[in-house]
């Protein structure tokens, strides 16, 4: 078997000449950071796209974590899912808080909303939490326990853009949301994110926070850098022009993985009622780990590059301290993301849809 191998992954690429077209405006403004005009114009393009009073474009999505809970005057214990990337949970650590995980609920492999209660204690002062593969969390519920004990609320949406719920952006709702532009997601600036926030004052202690704490001669507080440049900037504008295409596309690819895997022993995890999806990734959950092992091997051997995302549940992290979260372990051992990626072609879907059947019906004939 000499065929190409599949990766996972594969960042999208605009025409070169789009992106000269943004870069050559930088090579005229002759500004290349430091909330240079396409840093102004992408930043007010998200934001009313999204249509969020504040949207603030970061170095990274990790950056964007640790300035939203500063933004917002987070400080001691910070309930949060053990079943995300790592930097959700390092970005609280950094910030010198706690986490203190709360297990998912299996069906959305989001936080649940019903065990949160018991993990609140005086010194508790927010819950961050993850649209897991652009599946909203039970946002409603979240946002009720919030009010009712005066926590703030962060959502890491580093995976939800052009996500909806009932109707408007995901990233209308908690104190803040914050999402990632690195170049494997969706949409990306290279290396990115941003921050929403609903509170001007926030906002305005944010953009302090992002730019050294001065305006000017002007010092107000304790700041770092955190700002987009201008070539980055330029990345984004022209990836936007090419969502939508891409979004119709992800979710063509996803019809055709459905159609393949509904008969297979596979579990997906449940998209909540109201939801427009982005197709983020294909995540697929098989019986057991050892089941998951052999699949990933399997799949390897065959030149189909999966991973394990997210491994490990992060309450089972070396440097953190947790009773260990049971549906999050269990998930992180059986769950593997299959390649999806814009530019992904039949032929390429078909080779993993031969690679799976092959796995669990035997080998398929050569001419399927
Ligand atoms: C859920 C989640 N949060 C945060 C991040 C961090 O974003 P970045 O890589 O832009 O720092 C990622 C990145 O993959 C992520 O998946």
């Amino acid at each position: 078997m000499n065929h190409a191998p599949i990766h996972v992954t594969r960042t999208f690429l605009p025409p070169r000449e789009e992106y000269l077209h943004w870069l050559d405006k930088a090579y005229s403004s002759h500004v290349l950071t430091n909330n240079g005009p396409i840093h102004r114009e992408l930043e007010e393009t998200l934001r009313a796209r999204f249509d969020v009073p504040h949207l603030r474009l970061m170095a990274n999505g990790t950056l964007a974590l640790q300035l939203a809970i500063r933004a917002l005057g987070i400080t001691g214990k910070v309930i949060t899912t053990p079943f995300s990337y790592v930097a959700t949970t390092s970005a609280i650590l950094w910030e010198g808080c706690t986490p203190v995980f709360v297990d998912i609920d299996p069906k959305t492999c989001c936080i649940d909303p019903n065990l949160i209660e018991a993990a609140i204690t005086p010194d508790t002062s927010a819950i961050l939490a993850t649209h897991v593969y652009g599946i909203p969390c039970d946002v409603e519920a979240i946002d009720a326990i919030a009010k009712k004990h005066g926590l703030k609320v962060i959502y890491d949406a580093a995976h939800a853009f052009d996500v909806e719920y009932k109707g408007k952006s995901i990233l209308a709702y908690g104190d803040a949301s914050t999402l990632s532009f690195h170049a494997t997601k969706l949409f990306h600036t290279v290396e990115g994110g941003a921050v929403i926030l609903h509170d001007e004052e926030a906002d305005k202690r944010l953009r302090l926070l992002r730019s050294f704490g001065h305006v000017g001669d002007e010092h107000f507080s304790l700041g770092m850098n955190a700002k987009m440049s201008e070539v980055h900037a330029a990345m984004g504008m022209a990836v936007l022009p090419h969502m939508e295409k891409n979004n119709t596309e992800r979710a063509r690819l996803c019809a055709t993985y459905d159609a393949h895997v509904r008969p297979l022993p596979i579990m997906r995890p449940e998209v909540p009622a109201g939801t427009t999806h982005n197709h983020a990734y294909y995540p697929v959950a098989m019986a057991n780990g050892k089941v998951r092992e052999e699949l990933k091997e399997h799949m390897a051997r065959q030149g189909v590059f999966t991973r394990r995302y997210f491994y490990p549940s992060l309450d089972a992290l070396p440097y953190v301290v947790s009773a260990p979260c049971v549906q999050s372990r269990d998930q992180a051992d059986r769950v593997l993301c299959l390649p999806l990626f814009n530019g992904m072609s039949e032929e390429q879907v078909k080779r993993v849809v031969l690679a799976l059947r092959a796995f669990f019906n035997g080998p398929v004939p050569a001419e399927n």
